[in-house]
């Protein structure tokens, strides 16, 4: 293992480490991921080692196009071919019945495999470099906030991966909408993300979000508690916070307003014009942040629920989650 990682904008020794089985971090324009050689099951496992992250945890596969998908998996329903269509390379993962050539420690041994083609220049050319898909999640540590630029990356795992490719700030900064499909056709989804639930419903129409908690942990990795800071976070209505008790040890993640009572190094306004948008590439950064200032609480509202505010506020509950 390495004793300090190199974050650069090599995509050839990104590509060269990648087909020798080594594990790198790589930019997406949701969040930054940890990728390996999908079809290598000792390459996927260094995944789950650097992560700590449970095996029964299911990873999503990158491919370059829309096309390869079918050297992956064994069918299409017609309405995902849709959604593809319309929203490939982009961030939303679809579901489908995998090939046997998917190793079941991708899928942590489910028949679908989880599948994704991101749409950031640089992974885009990295992905034209080798000939099998990379599975990746998040680069973070299991449980805490997905990185959103390089040194995040580098800041949590820099002594365990070889190299970050460095590709800049992520665009969209929450994790892509999972959908799957029911055993009778219901279009489901898995986990709200960066692609919003109004548009997929624009193709599809009916739509059930399954409620996913630790209690029924369906896709695991939605376990309740994610996403967490390590200074807890609390969810409320900040116009009626009127007294806390130092105001110098509490942190504020708004949506559009400033607290006049509280230092502004210590507030995160997630968008002050009240853009979805720049509201979700604003809240894992801003939630880092404030969880690097050494601070006793966070105190934290939602976003209106709708559009990109209803994975920001899944985010942020899940942060909450304690
Ligand atoms: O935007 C993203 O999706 C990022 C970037 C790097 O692509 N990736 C990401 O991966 O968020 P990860 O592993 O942090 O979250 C993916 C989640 C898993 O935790 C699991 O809940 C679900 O996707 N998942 C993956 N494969 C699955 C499968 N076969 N069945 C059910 N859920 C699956
Ligand atoms: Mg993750």
């Amino acid at each position: 293992m390495p004793n300090t990682s190199f974050i650069g904008h090599n995509i050839d020794i990104a590509a060269t480490l990648l087909k020798k089985g080594e594990a790198v971090a790589i930019p997406t324009e949701t969040v930054y991921g940890l990728a390996a050689n999908a079809l290598n099951t000792s390459a996927v496992a260094k995944i789950f080692q650097i992560k700590q992250r449970p095996t029964f945890d299911p990873l999503i596969i990158h491919l370059s196009s829309f096309e390869k998908v079918y050297d992956y998996v064994l069918e299409v329903p017609e309405i995902f071919e849709e959604l593809a269509k319309k929203f490939m390379p982009g961030p939303l993962t679809l579901l489908l019945r995998k090939k046997d050539i998917i190793p079941d420690l991708v899928t942590a041994g489910s028949p679908y495999v989880a599948v994704r083609i991101p749409s950031h220049n640089v992974t885009k050319s990295l992905l034209d470099m080798v000939d099998f898909p990379l599975a990746a999640p998040s680069a973070n540590p299991f449980g805490y906030i997905s990185p959103t630029t390089a040194q995040h990356v580098a800041d949590q795992l820099g002594n365990k991966v070889y190299y970050i490719l460095d590709g800049g700030s992520c665009d969209v900064g929450l994790e892509s909408t999972i959908i799957g499909m029911s055993e009778n056709g219901d279009i489901e989804v898995l986990r709200k993300g960066g692609l919003s639930i109004e548009s997929i419903q624009e193709v599809v129409g009916n739509i059930i979000i399954r409620d996913i908690s630790s209690s029924n942990p369906e896709a695991p990795g939605m376990l309740t508690s994610h996403y967490s800071p390590k200074v807890p976070l609390i969810l409320t209505d900040l116009g009626q916070l009127n007294k806390v008790s130092d105001i110098n040890r509490t942190g504020i993640i708004s949506f559009r307003n400033f607290l006049p009572t509280i230092p502004t190094k210590h507030q995160i306004v997630l968008s002050p014009s009240g853009n979805f948008m720049d509201a979700a590439r604003n809240l894992f950064k801003g939630m880092r942040y404030l969880d690097g200032c050494d601070l006793d609480i966070i105190y934290a509202e939602l976003a209106p629920e709708e559009d990109l505010g209803i994975a920001i506020n899944d985010r942020l509950r899940r942060a909450a989650h304690r």
